[in-house]
């Protein structure tokens, strides 16, 4: 079943045409990949599916509804959690603090239990429960800012890079908790800049460049497609 789907979606900052067609779809119960260079549009596709750019053209379906047009806040409570590059930990409140806050925007009410099936998948956020987000190392606050997203109950996440600046244990760590959620049951668009965690994670995968989709495929394809690998992820 198809959960998202972007049709011929165009979006502009300013007169700068960004998005310029972009269509794609998840469907139920998998992980799927935006991948391209820097300035390539993956932020600006999750930030068009989420409202917050606006597409000028083109529709994004959820659920069989056409969301386009929705506030960003009733786009949340159909059951989409946006963790954003920028992680916005908010450093002077506990951790605990900082998870409740993305309750609220949520489906779940009563969310203790949720609140500690997320806590499973995160034993360091747990021992760190009471600790104030700016003691918290980069790979601990990339931990929050997921798990935050996931104590909504999302049908949907979308995650962008959240391998961003960590060292590699913690990718590899990272990578892990991204698979058990998914097979948990969370539908995944990840935008991912690290070829092997994407081939790892991904049961397809969408190369973007210049704002348009240039590749679509799985990963076996994508791993054996050199040309498409230098074109556009300079590997
Ligand atoms: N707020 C903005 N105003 C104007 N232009 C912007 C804005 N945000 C991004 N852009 C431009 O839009 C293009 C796409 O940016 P976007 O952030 O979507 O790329 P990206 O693929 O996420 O890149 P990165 O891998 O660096 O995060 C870039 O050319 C960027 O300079
Ligand atoms: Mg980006």
């Amino acid at each position: 079943m198809t959960l998202l789907e972007l049709e011929d979606v165009h979006t502009y900052y300013g007169e700068a045409h960004i998005l310029q067609g972009v269509s794609l779809r998840v469907g139920e119960g998998e992980v799927v990949t935006l991948i391209g260079r820097n300035g390539a549009g993956k932020t600006t596709t999750l930030r068009s599916i989420m409202g917050i750019a606006r597409p000028r053209r083109g529709r994004v379906r959820f659920l069989d509804e056409d969301i386009t047009h929705l506030e960003t806040h009733a786009i949340a409570r159909r059951g989409i959690a946006y963790v954003p590059e920028e992680r916005r930990v908010l450093p002077n409140l506990s951790v605990l603090e900082n998870l409740k806050l993305g309750m609220l925007g949520g489906r779940v009410d009563g969310g203790g239990r949720r609140l500690e099936e997320v806590l499973d998948h995160f034993p360091k956020l747990r021992e760190r429960i009471a600790h104030k987000g700016r003691f918290l190392s980069g790979g601990e606050q990339q931990m929050l800012a997921i798990a935050r997203g996931m104590v909504a109950a999302p049908a949907l996440m979308l995650v962008d890079e959240p391998t961003e600046g960590l060292a590699p244990l913690l990718v590899q760590t990272l990578t892990e908790v991204l698979a058990e959620i998914n097979r948990r049951g969370t539908t995944v668009l990840l935008v991912e800049q690290t070829l092997e965690v994407a081939l790892a994670l991904s049961h397809r995968l969408y190369v973007m460049d210049q704002g348009r989709i240039q590749f679509e495929g799985s990963p076996e394809a994508l791993g054996k497609d050199p040309s498409i690998q230098q074109r556009f992820l300079g590997v």
